[in-house]
């Protein structure tokens, strides 16, 4: 799958990458407009919609044991209070992160008492069915190893992506292994073609693999810029079909979205 994008950066060539198999649907936090974000449900929804690749946000428990969950705060989405830091694994594992959603999203399916999960549970879950992108969520300088070395334990080392929006935690696992596919994600708030572009010669020097731009900031001359530099170009922060339509027009890689679904459709591959 690596690279076969790469090689397309002419005129038109973005919607012809993106309807080969090269074009990465991520799966936001799991299938994240359909469940519970980084939680089993929403990852085995996403499998069940036919995603391959998934995204997931990491932070380490008190007892650094790494665990799922975005925010900084557990209170919103969790029956706890206070930051992920401050529990035992123990305590957030036993955290319900699923009625939130009720109340919030009122699925038709029901998701009370939905477990937060360690990063164990999931790969012992979904194995290497899916690509990962994980993501590094804080500065935590124990994070990166404590994270590779699950991935080595469950020999998933070519199904995962290292992603960070900090360059030093990409660079941490870096220097404990010189294999390990980084993916940067670049901060809108370092918004600008310039800012972006240099991000970009950067990443190459680093050695990443893959930089990631907000969606409503990618240009085709960033995703060429990228290729040139062999590296992969994708997306985040994808809210609306228009969004869709202005990473795939760009030519880039892939993109993190909610609703695979929706864009597995558009591109004519649902129901893999
Ligand atoms: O793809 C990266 C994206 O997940 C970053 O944003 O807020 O979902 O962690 P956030
Ligand atoms: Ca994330």
């Amino acid at each position: 799958m690596l690279g076969v994008g790469l090689a397309m950066t002419g005129p038109g060539a973005g919607i012809a990458a993106a309807e080969s198999s090269a074009f990465r649907v991520i799966a936001h936090r799991g299938a994240s407009a359909h469940a519970p974000e980084n939680t089993l449900p929403a990852f085995r929804k996403a499998l069940a919609l036919g995603a391959r690749e998934v995204e997931l946000d990491v932070q380490l428990s008190r007892d650094r044991v790494p665990v799922l969950f975005h925010d900084k705060r557990l209170g919103k989405k969790t029956n706890l209070e206070g930051a992920v830091r401050d529990h035992t694994a123990a305590d957030l594992t036993r955290a319900d992160i699923g009625s939130w959603f009720d109340r919030e999203r009122g699925a038709d399916e029901t998701y009370a008492g939905t477990r937060l999960i360690t990063l164990d549970e999931l790969f012992a879950a979904l194995g290497d069915q899916v690509v990962y992108h994980v993501e590094l969520k804080g500065k935590s300088p124990a994070l990166p190893a404590l994270v590779l070395e699950r991935v080595r334990r469950f020999g998933l080392e070519r199904d995962v992506f290292f992603t960070s929006f900090s360059r030093e935690q990409l660079l941490r696992v870096r220097r404990l292994d010189s294999r390990a596919r980084l993916g940067w994600l670049l901060s809108d708030s370092a918004a600008g073609s310039e800012a972006f572009a240099a991000a970009i010669d950067r990443a190459a020097v680093d050695g990443f693999a893959q930089v990631a731009v907000h969606a409503a900031r990618i240009t085709p001359e960033l995703v060429a810029r990228a290729h040139r530099r062999r590296l992969e170009l994708r997306a985040w922060g994808v809210k609306t079909e228009a969004d869709v339509e202005r990473v795939l027009a760009a030519g880039a890689d892939g993109l993190t979205v909610d609703w695979p679904d929706r864009v597995l459709a558009r591109l004519g591959r649902s129901g893999r």
